[in-house]
């Protein structure tokens, strides 16, 4: 997939409906992304806090490219080292390359389990894949409560966690607050997993220009969730003792390239990895 193809292929909402739980007042993080990504699911409180984002930080259209990229080159590899069960929490709005597409592109019988805490990830997801019962389901829920998750009958049903299942927080883990204990939470989903599992996380850093973060971060002041930056350390300690795939916790553009990597890599502040449960 070219970047030109990232984004697109976002189905609109019927014009002139929207379920009542769609929240036209407070930018929400998945429309602001899908708003950076080029997609059409987004409102003008979501582009103007976009904008303030853009106004900051003009790479940030790359970073959310950047970071699509890097989920769909994780999911591949992960398909082709055999693993068919995927549980993608933060999933966003539908679009191209998303994991579902990805992952069977590689093994047909690929089943993923999408969860997201925003109605309109589940209302677009829902019309999307419906129909692909058998291999999807879409969960609201939160990842801030983890066992709601990792107990959720739709998730039990269509995953085997006796078996290895890839868990999923790319550009999730960043809108979780420090009180809120995010090492927990994902020691939780480490510790619900099989030998063989894996974790794929990536999140954004300050990039070494703490002033340009925190008014890039502004844009997220008055949305559901807030944006909050971690070091390299911080986002590497979250694998615990998983083993880190090569080149373990690196800038995005830097996790296995599939091509030559963009000169200007050190712009992208997003820092990812992708580890496997001995
Ligand atoms: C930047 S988007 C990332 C989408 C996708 N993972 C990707 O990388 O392309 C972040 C997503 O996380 C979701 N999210 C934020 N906080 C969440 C929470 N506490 N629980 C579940 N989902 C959350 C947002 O609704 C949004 O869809």
């Amino acid at each position: 997939m070219t970047e030109e193809h990232l984004g697109q292929e976002h189905p609109p909402l019927l014009p002139g409906w929207l379920p009542p739980e769609i929240d036209q007042t407070k930018p929400h993080p998945a429309r602001m992304y899908d708003y950076m990504l080029g997609g059409k699911n987004h409102f003008e409180v979501d582009r103007a806090a976009a904008e303030v984002v853009l106004k900051a930080a003009p790479t940030a259209r790359a970073m959310v490219r950047e970071n699509r990229a890097f989920l769909g080159r994780a999911v591949r590899h992960l398909a082709e080292a055999g693993i068919t069960q995927f549980l993608d929490i933060g999933t966003g709005l539908p679009g191209a390359g998303n994991t579902g597409e990805v992952a069977r592109a590689v093994r047909p019988e690929a089943r993923v389990a999408y969860v997201d805490y925003d109605p309109i990830v589940a209302v677009h997801s829902r019309a999307l894949l419906s129909g692909d019962e058998s291999r999807t389901t879409v969960v609201l829920a939160d990842v801030r409560e983890p066992k709601s998750i990792l107990d959720h009958p739709d998730v039990r049903a269509l995953l085997d966690f006796d078996q290895p299942v890839a868990v999923l927080m790319v550009a999730l883990l960043h809108f979780v607050a420090v009180e809120e204990d995010v090492p927990g939470i994902v020691a939780t989903f480490r510790d619900a997993l099989a030998p063989g599992s894996a974790l794929v996380i990536s999140h954004g850093t300050d990039g070494g220009q703490p002033e340009v973060s925190a008014a890039a971060r502004k844009g997220w002041d008055r949305a559901t969730s807030q944006l909050v930056v971690r070091d390299r350390a911080e986002i590497t300690a979250l694998f615990g003792d998983f083993a880190l795939v090569s080149p373990g916790v690196v800038q995005l553009p830097q996790w296995r390239p599939d091509g030559p990597v963009r000169a200007d890599w050190e712009t992208i502040w997003l820092d990812g990895g992708v580890a496997i449960k001995g």
